[in-house]
C-alpha cells in the first residue's frame, strides 16, 4: 500500500470532553454513542459482532455470501462503489465478490488506522480493483460526492449503523446520499428488523457481559480523559427494547448518590439516575421501504434471512 491509496482529509475529531460535559449538564443526561469507539471500545465491539446473541453481523454476512448471485444480478452495472464506515473491511470483502463490473472501491472512514488496515487487506485480496481510502467524516455531505464518469455507482452502508441515527437524521442522511448520486446509481443498506422483544434484548444483554463492558467503557473513558476517579460498580449497564418507539436503548445507571468533578464542573447523580448512551432503531420492511421512497429512491429490493431478522435493501435513484 502506498500513501497514494489513502487521501487524508484530516476530519475534525469530535471533542469528547466538551461533548460529555454538555451531555452530562443537560436535564436528561446523555453521551453520544460515537464516543464508544476508542481503541478499547472498538476491540469490544469486534467481540460483540462474534457473540452468539448478537445475530446482526452474522446474518448480514450470511446475506452477503448466500445471496451473492442475486446481488450480482441486481448490481451488475456498478463500476464504482463508495462504502461509508469500514471497520475491519470484512463486509467489503464479502460485497466486492458480488459486484462483477466493479473497477473502483472507495472506503470512507473517520479513523485513519481502520482505513489503513482495511485498504491494505482489500488491496491484497483484490489486486485488480482500484481500492482507495478517504479519511473523512462520511456524515459531511461533501464526502458523498461520488465523482464524474458514466458507469453506475453504488453507496454502501452496512452493519445496521443507520439504526444508531435518530429518525430525522436517518432521513436527512438518505436524502444527502440521494443528492450525491446520479440517475440510475444505487444504494445498498443493512438494516436490523423489528422482532421479538426477547431476541432483541438478549442481543444487547449477552451472557458473557461483553455489551455491558462496551457500555461501561464510556465510564472508563471519562475516568481516563478527565483524570477522575469513579469507583467500580458506581454505574451499571442497562439495555431494553422500547417497543413504543421501536428502538433498543442503552443506559448507564448510577447505583448511589454520586458526584464527579469534570474540568471544574461538579456533576451530581442521584441513585438510579441514568446516562442515555445509545439508541438502536429497528424497522419493519414497510417502514424502511417508505423511508427510502420518501427520500426519492425507487421501490427497493430486499434480501432477508428465513427468520426475517435482518435485511439488506437495494434501491436506485430513478
Ligand atoms: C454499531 N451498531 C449498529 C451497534 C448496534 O447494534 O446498534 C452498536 C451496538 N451497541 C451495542 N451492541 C452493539
Amino acid at each position: 500500500m502506498t500513501d497514494a491509496d489513502i487521501l487524508d482529509l484530516k476530519p475534525d475529531l469530535p471533542d469528547f470532553r466538551k461533548e460529555v460535559l454538555k451531555g452530562l449538564q443537560s436535564p436528561s443526561k446523555w453521551i453520544h454513542p460515537k464516543f464508544f469507539y476508542d481503541s478499547n471500545g472498538s476491540l469490544l465491539f469486534d467481540q460483540i459482532t462474534g457473540l452468539p446473541e448478537y445475530y446482526q453481523t452474522r446474518t448480514e454476512n450470511y446475506l452477503l455470501n448466500d445471496k451473492c448471485n442475486i446481488i450480482s444480478k441486481l448490481l451488475k452495472d456498478v463500476e464504482k462503489a463508495v462504502e461509508l464506515g469500514v471497520g475491519n473491511g470484512q463486509k467489503s470483502f464479502s460485497l466486492i465478490k458480488c459486484l462483477p463490473g466493479l473497477k473502483e472501491y472507495v472506503l470512507l472512514d473517520i479513523s485513519i488506522s481502520s482505513l489503513r488496515g482495511a485498504v491494505k487487506y482489500l488491496k491484497t485480496a483484490y489486486p485488480w480493483i482500484g481500492i482507495h481510502g478517504v479519511c473523512t467524516d462520511y456524515l459531511n455531505p461533501h464526502a458523498l460526492y461520488m465523482g464524474e464518469g458514466t458507469g453506475k455507482r453504488l453507496i454502501v452502508f452496512l452493519g445496521s449503523t443507520i439504526g444508531n441515527m435518530e429518525k430525522q437524521d436517518s432521513m436527512a442522511f438518505l436524502r444527502s446520499c440521494y443528492g450525491g448520486m446520479n440517475d440510475g446509481d444505487a444504494i445498498l443498506i443493512g438494516v436490523d428488523m423489528k422482532k421479538d422483544k426477547e431476541v432483541l434484548e438478549r442481543a444487547y444483554n449477552d451472557s458473557s457481559g461483553i455489551t455491558a463492558r462496551f457500555n461501561l467503557n464510556m465510564i472508563e473513558r471519562i475516568k481516563r480523559e478527565f483524570g477522575v476517579s469513579i469507583p467500580d460498580g458506581t454505574f451499571l449497564h442497562r439495555a431494553f427494547y422500547n417497543e413504543d418507539i421501536g428502538r433498543i436503548e442503552m443506559h448507564l445507571v448510577c447505583t448511589r448518590n454520586f458526584s464527579m468533578n469534570l474540568d471544574g464542573a461538579i456533576i451530581h447523580f442521584y441513585k438510579g439516575e441514568e446516562i442515555h448512551t445509545e439508541n438502536s432503531y429497528k424497522y419493519t420492511p414497510e417502514e424502511f421501504s417508505a423511508m427510502l421512497s420518501r427520500s426519492g429512491f425507487t421501490e427497493p429490493e430486499r434480501l432477508t434471512d428465513s427468520r426475517q431478522y435482518y435485511s439488506i435493501f437495494i434501491a436506485r435513484k430513478p
